[in-house]
């Protein structure tokens, strides 16, 4: 029994679970990723495959294609992909595209994202993409020689190594990366404006050395977890390209704790969901910029008085003050167009926490697979 705990320890480098050793080895598997594609100016096309040059320059609409955490980053990547690529961009569920009869934009590249590569409902998605005539594929894989690896004809490696745990943490940070990436080379080619460009190198740069000052919250996170982890229900609300995090954060949390965790486009909060909060719903705030916290305090004003509470991720240059019935947990100032991957990371840590008090099989939480290959 003894050495089969060694060999495990040894595949987890003395971390408790896959998972934990999988989210603190985000900043070294994003600077891999980064490694020799993106440089001073920016990034060669090429580094998407031998025919991007000519492919990518062609491009005037992306359709983003994906399942679970890969839909996420899909869906973070829309906002950059509009606001500094200048080419439109749709996000779609792969089981849903799939079954309903759907239009083709010209010029468009489907894009399929993809820890596994072997997601049946994103494979077939791709098939179908190729057989209704989208002008290219890309994929974006962390699986050298994988089914969508070999049927698209671009693919951006992520260069996360093999992810054990179910719950996607490092797929999902290289993934970003690898979008961000992606919203430079299109950009080269839709009149990227300069200040942007260097916008985006000079954060992705500092990625890394983020991501690694970022997890020494842990502490903190390990404490804050105490406070949900005899709770049923939870609410992520996060805005703009912090909305798809907060689904992220949700998915996380439900997935390894199994506590109902739901996310919501921050501004949808008066129409509805605001019936539901009491002092046994959390929301948890993800990087409120002050007029939106301004908003969401007076909106949750009677729940605070019933001792609902807040927990705000912000920016520490915010200078968010906690107090009776709100909780921030400052994180370090990093460029907005980095922010919804620096705000995963306390969100991967308070649901791996959360779900150690509950006791759940981190690694192996119950009914999920690693890759559902099956519809
Ligand atoms: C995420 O934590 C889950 N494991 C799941 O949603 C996963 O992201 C989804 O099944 C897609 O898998 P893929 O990235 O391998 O295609």
């Amino acid at each position: 029994h003894d050495s089969e705990i060694e060999h495990d320890a040894g595949d987890k480098g003395g971390y408790r679970h896959y998972m934990l050793k999988e989210i603190h080895e985000q900043p070294t598997v994003v600077r891999n990723t980064l490694q020799d594609r993106l440089t001073q100016s920016g990034v060669d096309p090429q580094i998407f495959g031998a025919l991007a040059p000519d492919l990518l320059a062609k491009v005037k609409h992306v359709q983003i294609i994906a399942c679970g955490t890969s839909y996420h980053s899909g869906m973070t990547a829309r906002y950059w992909l509009e606001q500094y690529a200048n080419v439109s961009c749709n996000v779609e569920i792969a089981s849903e595209f799939r079954y309903r009869k759907s239009f083709v934009h010209p010029n468009s590249l489907l894009v399929t994202i993809s820890q596994s590569g072997e997601t049946a409902d994103t494979l077939a998605a791709l098939r179908l993409g190729k057989e209704l005539g989208y002008m290219a594929s890309l994929t974006i894989c962390n699986v050298p020689g994988s089914s969508l690896v070999r049927e698209s004809d671009l693919a951006f490696m992520t260069l996360a190594g093999a992810e054990i745990g179910v719950a996607s943490t490092k797929a999902f940070t290289t993934q970003l990366t690898g979008l961000l990436m992606l919203t430079l080379a299109l950009g080269q080619f839709n009149g990227m404006a300069e200040k942007d460009q260097h916008k985006i190198v000079s954060a992705l740069h500092s990625l890394p050395a983020k991501l690694e000052e970022t997890l020494a919250l842990t502490g903190n996170i390990e404490k804050l977890a105490e406070e949900f982890a005899d709770k049923n229900h939870s609410l992520f609300l996060g805005r703009g390209d912090q909305y798809p995090i907060a689904m992220e954060g949700a998915l996380k949390l439900k997935e390894i704790s199994y506590i109902h965790a739901e996310a919501y486009a921050s501004g949808e909060l008066k129409h509805g969901p605001l019936a539901l909060i009491d002092d046994e719903m959390p929301v948890i705030v993800v990087a409120p910029n002050n007029e939106l916290l301004e908003k969401l305090k007076s909106n949750v004003e009677e729940v605070r008085a019933r001792g609902g509470i807040m927990y705000v991720f912000a920016d520490k240059d915010a200078r968010f003050e906690s107090d009776a019935t709100m909780r921030v947990i400052n994180l370090p100032h990093v460029d907005s167009v980095i922010a919804p991957i620096v705000y995963t990371i306390p969100l991967q840590l308070l649901s791996y926490y959360v779900a150690i008090i509950k006791g759940t099989d981190v690694d192996q939480p119950r009914n999920l697979a690693k890759s559902v290959t099956v519809e």
